[in-house]
Formats: C-alpha cells, structure tokens, sequence
C-alpha cells in the first residue's frame, strides 16, 4: 500500500450519494482499503443509485437510505467520521432545465444541511466535494484552469459552483477542512444506463452495446475530456489523504482532449458493433451546451501528485466488459 491509501485503514468514512456512479466505485476501493464505509443515499428515481453497484461490498458496508436534506439524520450520520465524500447531488440534466428549484434544494441545501451537522457534531471531519467542470461554463481559454471566470450555462452548475463556496466558507470561517474537486466528463463500469439524460459517453456505450445508431449532437467537433472512473477515485483519495489539499479548488480530467464524433468512431472500433449518426441538439441541449472543454490538471498534479493512468482505449474496453457482463442490472 502506498502512503496515501494507508490512510483509509481503520478509518470512518461516509459516502453520501454512496449508491451512485462514483459514489459506488469509491465506496468498494475504500472498503478494500480497509475503512468502515456508511453510505447515505435516497435512492433518487432517474438517477444512479443502484444496489447491485455495492453487492460485492454489501456485507462490509453500512448503507442508511437517507436524503442529505434531513438534518436530523445527517446530525447523527456525521458523528465520528473522519471523511465525509460528498457526492449526493441532483446530476440529472434534463431534470435540471424542467425543474431548476430541486437542484437548488439537493445541491445547496442539501450540502448545507451536511455542514451543518459537521459544524455541529464533527468539526474535526474532512470534507471532499465533488463538482463539475461545468462551473466554468463556455471556455474562453483552453484548456481551463482553476484560475478561468466560472459562468456557468445551467442550474446544475451555479447551484453546484454555490455549493463548493459553501463548502469553502466553512473550511475558512469554521475550520472544517473542505476541498473541491471541479470533475471533468467521467465514465466506467456502474453509471446508469437506463436513460440519455446525463451521461453521455456510458451512454454511447449502451448504443455500441445494442448494435444501435450512436446519436452524436451536431457536427461532432465539440471537445471535451473523458476521465475514467478507477482514476478518479485514486484521486479522490489521494487529495483526501493530503492535507495541503484543503482548503483548495482542483481541476480533474485528463487534459487530453478529443472530439464527440471520434469518441464514437473508437467506441465503436473497441465494441466491434454499432454506428455513428448526427442528430440535431435538442432546444434544451443546445441552451446549456459550453461547447469545447478540456482540463489543465496541472495545480492536482503538482499539489497531490495525481495524474490519470487509464487511457482512453483500455478505459473503454474495461467499461464494454463490465456492461455486455451486467448488462440486465442496468438497461433498466
Ligand atoms: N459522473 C460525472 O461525469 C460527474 C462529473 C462531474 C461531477 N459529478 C458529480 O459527482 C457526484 C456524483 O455523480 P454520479 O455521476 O455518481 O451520479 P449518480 O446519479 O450515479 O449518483 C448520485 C447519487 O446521489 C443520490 N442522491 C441524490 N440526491 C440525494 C439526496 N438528496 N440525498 C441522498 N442521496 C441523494 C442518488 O440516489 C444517486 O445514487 C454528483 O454530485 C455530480 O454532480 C459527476
């Protein structure tokens, strides 16, 4: 074990969105590590809490069907922790434009219910939370670093950027330690497959997976970076275990920018099965869309010393495996 993953041994740490994507995939590396997990999650409709996602770990773990909103039960759930990874949030992007006050309501004060009950029963807890790359909104200089303006272009975003100053006044003013990780496009094995409306590249998978038309929005030259799950949870705990690290901002991705209409063509060159197709941008996609994005991971990197290991071709492979394996447990 290196230095950074001892330090997860023995210790107590609470996922909240713990039944999700990335919540799931850091809860299994934690329990590996040998920390005693609690999960917090309500198991949202339309969002990515899925039990199967913890079936191996379920017998090491404890999961309290809860929402974050609920001071009463965040007031216990906190108590004795040493981590708290903070990844209950409404990501939905659909649900998002229909209905803007529940992102507000789940990611802000969801978030300050959390560190309320921090404030009052754990201040000695470190705080990591997860937001998006889409704070920045549309870039104006490529590839965006930490320093960029942050307009973001949706709700999601501005109640997410919101909810990171939160998190960052209470590390200031309260002394608990909080960081912030500004997450790039992140894909791999335990995302919900059941929809299109956020997620995009899992998304392609399943079309690839189903011998389908891969839907690629416009002329396909936006650029984005697509991080792989297993190297953003290394991530997630090695800024964890570091204390430098608080009290600070990150930029996460790979820095390695590629096009939507080549991150079709490969996905179907590693499935061996489905096709690329241009589709116009719904009205909706079209008004949040920030259109190119990359990450400068330059500030993680030097600060934490992480840098991503999975490219994009393994990365996918892996993720093809793991779906055309499980796929009953999430084509929903
Ligand atoms: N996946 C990405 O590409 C990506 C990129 C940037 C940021 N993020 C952030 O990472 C976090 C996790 O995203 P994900 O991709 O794992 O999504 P996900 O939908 O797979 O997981 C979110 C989980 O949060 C739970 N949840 C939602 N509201 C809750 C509440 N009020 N109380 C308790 N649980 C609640 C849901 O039930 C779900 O299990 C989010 O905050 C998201 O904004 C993700």
């Amino acid at each position: 074990m290196t230095p950074y993953e001892e330090a997860f041994q023995g210790k107590r740490v609470l996922v909240t969105g713990g039944l999700g994507f990335i919540g799931s995939n850091l809860s299994a590396r934690l329990v590996e590590l040998g920390a005693k997990v609690t999960i917090v999650d309500n198991m949202m409709p339309r969002l990515g809490g899925n039990l199967f996602n913890v079936k191996e770990i379920m017998d090491h773990i404890q999961i309290n069907f809860s929402d974050v909103r609920d001071e009463h039960s965040m007031d216990y759930l906190v108590k004795d922790q040493d981590f708290i990874f903070h990844l209950a949030g409404q990501v939905n992007h659909v649900d998002s434009i229909r209905n803007p006050i529940q992102d507000l309501d789940i990611n802000c004060r969801g978030t300050l219910v959390l560190l309320e009950s921090c404030r009052k029963y754990n201040r000695e807890v470190k705080v990591i939370f997860s937001g998006t790359r889409g704070e920045y909104g549309a870039s104006v200089k490529l590839p965006v670093a930490e320093d960029h303006p942050t307009n973001p272009k949706g709700i999601y975003a501005v109640t997410n950027l919101s909810a990171e100053k939160m998190v960052l006044v209470y590390d200031d003013v309260h002394k608990i330690s909080g960081t912030c990780l500004r997450i790039t496009n992140t894909y791999g094995p335990r995302h919900q497959m059941a929809h299109d409306e956020y997620g995009v590249l899992n998304w392609f998978i399943r079309k690839a997976i189903d011998d389908e038309l891969i839907p690629v929005f416009g002329d396909g030259h936006i650029l984005r970076d697509f991080l792989y799950v297993d190297d953003l949870v290394d991530c997630f705990l090695q800024v964890a275990a570091y204390q430098a690290a608080f009290g600070e901002v990150f930029n996460l991705g790979t820095g390695i920018p590629i096009s939507f209409i080549d991150l079709a063509k490969k996905i179907v060159e590693v499935a061996g099965s489905g096709k690329v197709a241009f589709t116009e941008f719904t009205k909706e996609r079209k008004e949040v869309e920030p259109g190119d994005y990359y990450t400068d991971i330059s500030k993680v990197r030097k600060v934490v010393g992480w840098t991503p290991k999975t490219d994009l071709n393994e990365g996918l492979k892996k993720t093809i495996e793991f779906y055309r394996k499980y796929r009953k447990e999430y084509w929903g």
